[in-house]
Protein backbone atom coordinates (compact mmCIF):
# COMPACT_ATOMS: atom_id res chain seq x y z
CA UNK A 1 0.00 0.00 0.00
CA UNK A 2 1.02 3.44 -0.69
CA UNK A 3 0.47 6.53 0.94
CA UNK A 4 -0.71 10.36 0.35
CA UNK A 5 0.19 12.81 2.33
CA UNK A 6 -1.93 16.23 1.45
CA UNK A 7 0.21 19.19 2.66
CA UNK A 8 -1.45 22.44 0.14
CA UNK A 9 -4.24 24.42 1.26
CA UNK A 10 -3.37 28.27 2.52
CA UNK A 11 -3.58 27.84 6.32
CA UNK A 12 -5.82 31.21 6.11
CA UNK A 13 -6.53 30.12 9.90
CA UNK A 14 -3.47 30.72 10.37
CA UNK A 15 -2.61 33.73 8.87
CA UNK A 16 0.01 35.62 9.01
CA UNK A 17 2.19 32.82 10.36
CA UNK A 18 1.54 30.82 6.68
CA UNK A 19 1.79 33.76 4.60
CA UNK A 20 5.42 32.93 3.08
CA UNK A 21 5.58 29.18 4.72
CA UNK A 22 3.24 26.40 4.51
CA UNK A 23 1.58 25.43 7.24
CA UNK A 24 2.40 22.03 7.41
CA UNK A 25 6.32 23.19 7.57
CA UNK A 26 5.93 25.03 10.65
CA UNK A 27 7.04 23.47 14.08
CA UNK A 28 4.95 21.60 16.49
CA UNK A 29 7.39 21.84 19.28
CA UNK A 30 10.88 20.13 17.94
CA UNK A 31 10.18 19.27 14.04
CA UNK A 32 8.31 20.49 11.25
CA UNK A 33 4.28 19.20 11.28
CA UNK A 34 4.97 17.13 8.54
CA UNK A 35 6.91 14.75 10.37
CA UNK A 36 3.76 13.55 12.19
CA UNK A 37 2.27 12.45 9.42
CA UNK A 38 5.21 10.46 7.81
CA UNK A 39 5.39 8.76 11.48
CA UNK A 40 2.40 7.77 10.97
CA UNK A 41 2.80 5.94 7.97
CA UNK A 42 6.30 4.85 8.74
CA UNK A 43 4.40 3.22 12.11
CA UNK A 44 1.65 1.70 9.66
CA UNK A 45 4.34 -0.06 7.59
CA UNK A 46 3.96 2.36 4.59
CA UNK A 47 7.19 3.38 2.85
CA UNK A 48 6.24 4.49 -0.54
CA UNK A 49 4.74 8.20 -0.06
CA UNK A 50 3.49 10.58 -2.32
CA UNK A 51 3.26 14.13 -0.92
CA UNK A 52 1.40 16.86 -2.58
CA UNK A 53 1.47 21.28 -2.02
CA UNK A 54 1.37 24.11 -3.73
CA UNK A 55 3.32 25.31 -6.51
CA UNK A 56 5.13 27.23 -4.66
CA UNK A 57 5.31 25.48 -1.58
CA UNK A 58 6.51 21.95 -3.00
CA UNK A 59 10.29 22.15 -3.55
CA UNK A 60 10.66 23.17 0.03
CA UNK A 61 9.38 19.91 1.08
CA UNK A 62 11.90 18.76 -1.26
CA UNK A 63 14.52 20.22 0.09
CA UNK A 64 13.39 19.05 3.93
CA UNK A 65 12.59 15.85 2.68
CA UNK A 66 14.38 14.48 -0.41
CA UNK A 67 14.00 11.32 -1.83
CA UNK A 68 13.02 9.44 1.57
CA UNK A 69 16.14 7.46 1.38
CA UNK A 70 17.79 8.35 4.46
CA UNK A 71 14.54 6.72 6.23
CA UNK A 72 14.25 4.39 4.00
CA UNK A 73 11.06 5.80 2.31
CA UNK A 74 10.65 7.06 -1.14
CA UNK A 75 8.85 9.95 -1.85
CA UNK A 76 7.68 11.56 -4.84
CA UNK A 77 6.05 14.81 -5.32
CA UNK A 78 2.98 16.33 -6.78
CA UNK A 79 1.64 20.04 -7.15
CA UNK A 80 -1.93 20.63 -6.70
CA UNK A 81 -2.20 24.14 -8.56
CA UNK A 82 -5.25 25.07 -6.56
CA UNK A 83 -6.77 24.05 -3.13
CA UNK A 84 -9.86 21.82 -4.93
CA UNK A 85 -10.26 20.00 -1.93
CA UNK A 86 -9.04 16.83 -0.19
CA UNK A 87 -10.29 14.56 -2.17
CA UNK A 88 -8.27 15.93 -5.39
CA UNK A 89 -5.52 14.18 -4.09
CA UNK A 90 -6.84 10.65 -5.61
CA UNK A 91 -7.33 12.67 -9.19
CA UNK A 92 -4.00 13.91 -9.20
CA UNK A 93 -2.09 10.67 -7.83
CA UNK A 94 -3.79 8.12 -9.83
CA UNK A 95 -0.87 7.46 -12.46
CA UNK A 96 1.12 6.31 -9.47
CA UNK A 97 -1.54 3.53 -8.06
CA UNK A 98 -1.74 0.51 -10.73
CA UNK A 99 -4.84 -1.29 -8.81
CA UNK A 100 -3.37 -0.60 -5.31
CA UNK A 101 -4.69 0.17 -1.91
CA UNK A 102 -4.02 3.69 -0.95
CA UNK A 103 -3.74 5.47 2.75
CA UNK A 104 -4.42 9.09 2.80
CA UNK A 105 -2.99 10.98 5.62
CA UNK A 106 -3.62 14.96 5.78
CA UNK A 107 -0.51 16.96 7.09
CA UNK A 108 -1.91 18.73 9.48
CA UNK A 109 -2.88 15.68 11.40
CA UNK A 110 -0.87 14.20 14.58
CA UNK A 111 -1.91 11.18 16.22
CA UNK A 112 -0.16 9.95 19.13
CA UNK A 113 0.00 6.56 21.04
CA UNK A 114 0.08 2.74 20.09
CA UNK A 115 -1.04 2.80 16.61
CA UNK A 116 -2.37 -0.85 16.45
CA UNK A 117 -6.03 0.71 15.41
CA UNK A 118 -3.98 2.12 12.29
CA UNK A 119 -2.04 -1.16 11.63
CA UNK A 120 -4.77 -3.52 11.69
CA UNK A 121 -7.23 -1.63 9.36
CA UNK A 122 -4.86 -1.73 7.22
CA UNK A 123 -3.88 -5.74 7.59
CA UNK A 124 -7.92 -5.95 7.35
CA UNK A 125 -8.78 -3.21 4.80
CA UNK A 126 -11.52 -4.22 2.58
CA UNK A 127 -13.26 -1.58 0.67
CA UNK A 128 -13.12 1.51 2.83
CA UNK A 129 -12.02 2.17 6.16
CA UNK A 130 -12.41 5.63 8.06
CA UNK A 131 -11.99 6.44 12.02
CA UNK A 132 -14.28 8.33 14.26
CA UNK A 133 -13.13 9.99 17.42
CA UNK A 134 -14.91 11.21 20.04
CA UNK A 135 -14.27 15.14 20.66
CA UNK A 136 -15.84 17.95 22.10
CA UNK A 137 -16.18 20.38 18.75
CA UNK A 138 -17.40 17.76 16.13
CA UNK A 139 -18.92 20.74 13.91
CA UNK A 140 -15.51 21.57 12.87
CA UNK A 141 -14.85 18.88 11.28
CA UNK A 142 -16.40 15.50 9.01
CA UNK A 143 -18.86 13.45 11.46
CA UNK A 144 -20.13 10.59 10.96
CA UNK A 145 -23.53 9.03 12.84
CA UNK A 146 -23.27 5.40 14.03
CA UNK A 147 -26.28 3.24 14.82
CA UNK A 148 -26.31 1.15 17.92
CA UNK A 149 -24.12 -1.25 16.40
CA UNK A 150 -22.13 1.67 15.61
CA UNK A 151 -22.58 1.27 12.07
CA UNK A 152 -22.54 4.32 9.80
CA UNK A 153 -25.80 5.86 8.80
CA UNK A 154 -24.58 8.99 7.76
CA UNK A 155 -21.97 11.51 7.20
CA UNK A 156 -21.74 15.03 6.60
CA UNK A 157 -19.11 18.03 6.59
CA UNK A 158 -18.94 20.59 9.47
CA UNK A 159 -22.64 19.65 10.25
CA UNK A 160 -24.70 23.01 11.33
CA UNK A 161 -26.45 21.67 14.41
CA UNK A 162 -25.14 18.51 16.36
CA UNK A 163 -25.96 15.09 15.10
CA UNK A 164 -22.94 13.00 16.30
CA UNK A 165 -19.90 13.33 19.15
CA UNK A 166 -18.03 11.74 16.44
CA UNK A 167 -15.37 13.40 14.20
CA UNK A 168 -13.80 11.54 11.08
CA UNK A 169 -10.20 12.21 11.14
CA UNK A 170 -7.66 12.70 8.51
CA UNK A 171 -6.60 9.56 8.01
CA UNK A 172 -8.36 7.33 5.22
CA UNK A 173 -7.66 4.38 3.98
CA UNK A 174 -9.40 3.12 0.05
CA UNK A 175 -9.37 -0.13 -1.87
CA UNK A 176 -8.13 1.09 -5.55
CA UNK A 177 -11.78 1.68 -6.71
CA UNK A 178 -11.43 5.49 -5.12
CA UNK A 179 -9.17 7.12 -8.04
CA UNK A 180 -12.40 6.48 -9.94
CA UNK A 181 -14.85 7.24 -7.67
CA UNK A 182 -13.08 10.47 -7.63
CA UNK A 183 -13.23 11.32 -10.82
CA UNK A 184 -17.13 11.55 -10.49
CA UNK A 185 -17.28 13.89 -7.94
CA UNK A 186 -18.43 17.38 -8.12
CA UNK A 187 -17.41 20.18 -6.45
CA UNK A 188 -19.40 20.94 -3.30
CA UNK A 189 -20.64 24.38 -2.46
CA UNK A 190 -17.59 25.95 -1.51
CA UNK A 191 -15.91 24.65 -4.70
CA UNK A 192 -14.14 21.72 -3.25
CA UNK A 193 -13.96 18.18 -3.78
CA UNK A 194 -15.20 16.75 -0.73
CA UNK A 195 -13.18 13.88 1.30
CA UNK A 196 -16.84 13.19 2.92
CA UNK A 197 -18.44 12.65 -0.86
CA UNK A 198 -15.95 9.85 -1.32
CA UNK A 199 -17.07 8.29 1.75
CA UNK A 200 -20.17 8.39 0.98
CA UNK A 201 -19.66 6.74 -2.16
CA UNK A 202 -18.77 3.75 -0.12
CA UNK A 203 -21.52 4.56 2.45
CA UNK A 204 -24.19 4.07 -0.19
CA UNK A 205 -22.16 0.45 -1.40
CA UNK A 206 -22.61 -0.18 2.09
CA UNK A 207 -18.95 -0.74 2.35
CA UNK A 208 -17.48 2.05 4.49
CA UNK A 209 -16.11 0.37 7.89
CA UNK A 210 -15.94 2.64 10.71
CA UNK A 211 -13.46 1.84 13.45
CA UNK A 212 -13.74 3.63 16.63
CA UNK A 213 -10.49 5.12 17.81
CA UNK A 214 -10.62 5.30 21.22
CA UNK A 215 -9.26 8.18 24.22
CA UNK A 216 -5.86 6.28 24.74
CA UNK A 217 -4.81 7.85 21.44
CA UNK A 218 -4.54 11.37 20.87
CA UNK A 219 -5.60 13.27 17.84
CA UNK A 220 -4.52 16.63 17.38
CA UNK A 221 -5.07 19.30 15.88
CA UNK A 222 -2.85 22.01 13.93
CA UNK A 223 -5.46 24.36 12.35
CA UNK A 224 -5.87 27.87 14.41
CA UNK A 225 -3.21 29.22 16.46
CA UNK A 226 -4.31 27.77 19.63
CA UNK A 227 -4.81 24.06 18.37
CA UNK A 228 -0.83 24.34 17.34
CA UNK A 229 0.46 25.68 20.61
CA UNK A 230 -1.58 23.08 22.23
CA UNK A 231 -0.33 20.20 20.08
CA UNK A 232 3.35 21.66 20.69
CA UNK A 233 2.68 21.70 24.83
CA UNK A 234 1.61 18.36 24.31
CA UNK A 235 4.13 17.10 22.00
CA UNK A 236 6.47 18.94 24.83
CA UNK A 237 4.98 17.60 27.82
CA UNK A 238 5.63 13.78 26.33
CA UNK A 239 8.82 14.34 24.91
CA UNK A 240 10.78 15.97 28.27
CA UNK A 241 8.99 13.53 30.87
CA UNK A 242 9.97 10.63 28.91
CA UNK A 243 13.23 11.68 27.31
CA UNK A 244 11.74 10.11 24.08
CA UNK A 245 10.98 11.83 20.95
CA UNK A 246 7.96 11.93 19.17
CA UNK A 247 7.97 11.67 15.39
CA UNK A 248 11.59 11.48 14.79
CA UNK A 249 12.25 9.76 11.48
CA UNK A 250 15.66 8.33 12.42
CA UNK A 251 14.64 6.36 15.34
CA UNK A 252 11.59 5.00 13.71
CA UNK A 253 13.77 4.60 10.44
CA UNK A 254 15.91 2.52 12.73
CA UNK A 255 13.76 0.45 14.77
CA UNK A 256 11.74 -0.89 11.95
CA UNK A 257 14.84 -1.71 10.24
CA UNK A 258 14.48 0.45 7.14
CA UNK A 259 17.98 1.72 7.60
CA UNK A 260 20.86 0.02 9.05
CA UNK A 261 23.18 1.48 11.63
CA UNK A 262 25.36 2.25 8.97
CA UNK A 263 23.17 4.44 7.01
CA UNK A 264 21.84 6.09 10.22
CA UNK A 265 25.15 7.05 11.13
CA UNK A 266 25.43 8.68 7.94
CA UNK A 267 22.97 10.12 8.26
CA UNK A 268 23.21 11.98 11.44
CA UNK A 269 26.60 12.65 11.17
CA UNK A 270 25.67 15.32 8.13
CA UNK A 271 23.12 16.86 11.20
CA UNK A 272 24.22 20.84 12.65
CA UNK A 273 24.83 20.24 16.33
CA UNK A 274 21.28 20.31 17.74
CA UNK A 275 19.16 18.95 19.93
CA UNK A 276 17.17 17.13 17.44
CA UNK A 277 21.00 15.43 16.73
CA UNK A 278 22.01 14.62 20.43
CA UNK A 279 18.76 12.30 20.42
CA UNK A 280 19.65 10.45 17.34
CA UNK A 281 23.22 9.89 18.77
CA UNK A 282 21.75 8.78 22.03
CA UNK A 283 19.77 5.97 20.21
CA UNK A 284 22.53 5.11 18.75
CA UNK A 285 24.56 4.80 22.14
CA UNK A 286 21.07 2.56 23.58
CA UNK A 287 21.42 0.38 20.26
CA UNK A 288 25.26 -0.26 20.73
CA UNK A 289 24.62 -1.33 24.67
O1 LIG B 1 -8.79 17.08 10.17
C1 LIG B 1 -9.83 16.26 9.75
C2 LIG B 1 -10.81 17.00 8.88
O2 LIG B 1 -10.10 17.48 7.72
C3 LIG B 1 -11.98 16.10 8.43
O3 LIG B 1 -12.76 15.75 9.56
C4 LIG B 1 -12.87 16.79 7.40
O4 LIG B 1 -13.83 15.91 6.91
C5 LIG B 1 -12.00 17.28 6.25
O5 LIG B 1 -12.77 18.03 5.31
C6 LIG B 1 -10.88 18.16 6.77
O6 LIG B 1 -11.45 19.33 7.35
P1 LIG B 1 -10.60 20.68 7.47
O7 LIG B 1 -11.52 21.80 7.81
O8 LIG B 1 -9.45 20.46 8.39
O9 LIG B 1 -10.07 20.84 6.00
P2 LIG B 1 -9.04 21.86 5.44
O10 LIG B 1 -9.66 22.55 4.30
O11 LIG B 1 -8.47 22.70 6.56
O12 LIG B 1 -7.88 20.92 4.86
C7 LIG B 1 -7.19 19.98 5.66
C8 LIG B 1 -5.74 19.93 5.23
O13 LIG B 1 -5.62 19.52 3.87
C9 LIG B 1 -5.05 21.28 5.34
O14 LIG B 1 -3.85 21.10 6.05
C10 LIG B 1 -4.77 21.72 3.96
C11 LIG B 1 -4.88 20.48 3.13
N1 LIG B 1 -5.57 20.76 1.88
C12 LIG B 1 -6.89 21.07 1.89
C13 LIG B 1 -7.56 21.30 0.71
C14 LIG B 1 -9.04 21.63 0.73
C15 LIG B 1 -4.88 20.67 0.69
O15 LIG B 1 -3.67 20.38 0.69
N2 LIG B 1 -5.54 20.89 -0.48
C16 LIG B 1 -6.86 21.21 -0.53
O16 LIG B 1 -7.40 21.40 -1.63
Amino acid sequence: MKGIILAGGKGTRLYPSTKVISKQLLPVFDKPMIYYPIATLMLGGIREIIIISTPDDIVFYQELLGNGSQWGLSFSYVIQEKPLGIAQAFVLTREFFSNEKVCLILGDNIFYGKLDFFRNAIKNLKFATIFAYEVENPQDYGVVVLDKDKKPIEIVEKPKSFISKYAIPGLYLFDERVFDFALTLKPSARGELEITDIQKIYLQLNELNIEIIGRGIAWLDTGNPTNLIDAALFIRAIEQRQGRKIACLEEIALTLGYINRKEFVAWVEKMPNSDYKKYCLKILGELDG
